[in-house]
């Protein structure tokens, strides 16, 4: 099977250039410009050829942190694998790393095997990182069968969410030690979970119960106090450690000391905390601000600025969207007790075209930018580079068509992410995708989908080191990401 891809313009993270791009059996086969194909066996009269003569050529999206179909707050998301993934198509994402996110108590393997089940109807690839939420012998021993046998190679630990699946210091100890060992990498989703906790029960006894109490129990603090904590923790264990959702300045800014200091840390940051503010829970219709109830709040506005300049500067080096869509009739659990509201906002169908919107056109990110912090970036922390994440011979022909002269209003009636909300209802954005390839195949195109349930593939991703005979030979193996351990 194969397709030509002929005119464009080739955005890479590090370069661009005019070339075509032949696609065959699912992998970039060639690149150049005024490829000569048609004299190929692979070039036959199904080939597809895409004209994209003014149009760029853009290795696909890579969304880093989604959560179709999680069971949370007493219900379950409204987008699942199909669903979430197609939307994703449609918004120029070929890939996403979603989380297995197993309940206290639950063997981590049987909920990675219930979530690979759940996965089965993805239209793009996928991946997954597992979340440890409690701690024992056998959560270290599936964490190293997870790594070993099953290509997972990042750790997720929720510091919020007491009660149900937060990870206090012990577990995070425990779990970041491990991970290490086995060469993966931790990732921390940091608020203060008992801070939050106590928050909530005070503003809900001083008679606030709507959505506005929302980021009221969340302020800064709660985010920059977890964040530092897990930077420390890292630094104390000597591993890396990755942020999800940064949202604040005092949580970038624990980020940038880190780095500056030379510890190996990752931040994320989400669309939505770049473009939306708090003000969003002020609106006197329920509905509208309980959809917009998600963890991380959004924040004073100042805070998006800060986001921004965190990107340019290098200091966060993905962005996100933590798509995780409940619908009004979901959100209405919360009706008379914000903290009830289930926390999350979609997105992953408009990530790359707001950020290319309020990124590129703004001249805040150059195109190659663009690539590196929506798909390059990630591809190379979670271990998946080469073959997701450049247009490369030999690479995966996961790739989006971008029309950055296109434009579209964004909205709930027309988009194809199943919540009845869009927390970018009515945006006008300039630079869309025209068409997205996804192992090969054109799988959207102008407005309409054209995806084949269950094409997706689960993505194994290699440990960053050798697993090994083990913590004997700690000291005198290479460190994952070059790490000094002994320093
Ligand atoms: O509000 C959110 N973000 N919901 C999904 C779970 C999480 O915290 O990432
Ligand atoms: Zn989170
Ligand atoms: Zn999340």
């Amino acid at each position: 099977m194969s397709l030509l891809i002929k005119g464009g313009t080739v955005v890479n993270a590090d370069q661009s250039f005019v070339a075509d791009v032949y696609c065959v059996d699912g992998k970039i086969a060639q690149i150049g410009p005024h490829l000569n194909v048609s004299n190929l066996p692979s070039y036959t009269q199904d080939t597809q050829v895409i004209d994209a003569t003014g149009q760029l050529v853009m290795p696909g999206g890579i969304d880093p942190h989604t959560h179709m179909q999680l069971p949370f707050m007493g219900t379950v998301a409204s987008e699942d694998f199909y669903s979430g993934t197609a939307a994703g198509l449609a918004g120029g994402t070929t890939c996403i790393i979603d989380f297995v996110i197993p309940a206290p108590q639950q063997s981590l393997l049987e909920a990675y095997h219930q979530w690979r089940e759940w996965a089965d109807k993805s239209v793009s690839d996928y991946a997954f990182h597992v979340a440890v939420t409690w701690w024992d012998d056998s959560v270290a021993a599936d964490m190293e069968t997870l790594v070993k046998e099953h290509g997972v190679n990042s750790f997720k630990h929720f510091m919020a969410y007491k009660g149900a699946i937060m990870a206090d210091d012990e577990i995070l100890v425990n779990s970041f030690s491990k991970a290490w060992e086995l060469g993966a990498l931790p990732t921390v989703h940091a608020e203060n979970g008992e801070l939050v906790y106590q928050l909530q029960q005070k503003i809900l006894a001083m008679g606030i119960t709507g959505p506005e109490g929302h980021p009221q129990s969340r302020p800064p603090e709660v985010e920059g106090e977890a964040a530092n904590r897990a930077i420390r923790i890292a630094q104390a264990l000597k591993t890396p450690v990755y942020l999800v959702h940064v949202s604040t300045e005092e949580a970038l800014e624990s980020v940038t000391r880190a780095r500056n200091e030379g510890q190996r840390v990752f931040g994320e940051v989400l669309a939505g905390h770049l473009l939306i503010d708090e003000s969003v829970y002020k609106d006197p219709d329920f509905n509208v601000a309980a959809a917009h109830v998600m963890s991380p709040p959004f924040r004073p506005k100042q805070a998006q600025e800060a986001l921004w300049r965190g990107l340019q500067s290098g200091n966060l080096q993905t962005t996100a969207t933590d798509h995780c869509c409940f619908c009004a009739d979901q959100k209405a659990a919360g009706k008379d007790d914000f903290s009830k509201i289930p926390n999350g906002t979609g997105g992953i169908e408009n990530r790359m075209e707001v950020l290319w919107d309020a990124g590129v056109s703004t001249g805040r990110l150059t195109p190659n930018e663009f690539v590196r912090v929506t798909s390059t970036n990630a591809a190379h922390i979670f271990n998946m580079y080469p073959n997701k994440g450049t247009i490369a011979v030999g690479s995966d022909a996961d790739i989006v068509v971008w029309d950055p002269a296109a434009t579209k209003t964004i909205s709930a009636k027309t988009h194809f992410q199943n919540v009845d909300y869009n927390i970018f209802e009515g945006k006008q954005v300039t630079g869309i995708p025209s068409h997205t390839i996804s192992q090969g195949k054109l799988v959207y195109q102008h407005g309409k989908l054209m995806v084949e349930r269950g094409a997706g593939r689960y993505i194994k991703r290699p440990p960053f080191a050798p697993y090994f005979d083990a913590i004997n030979k700690m000291r005198e193996r290479t460190p994952p990401f070059s790490v000094d351990r002994d320093g």
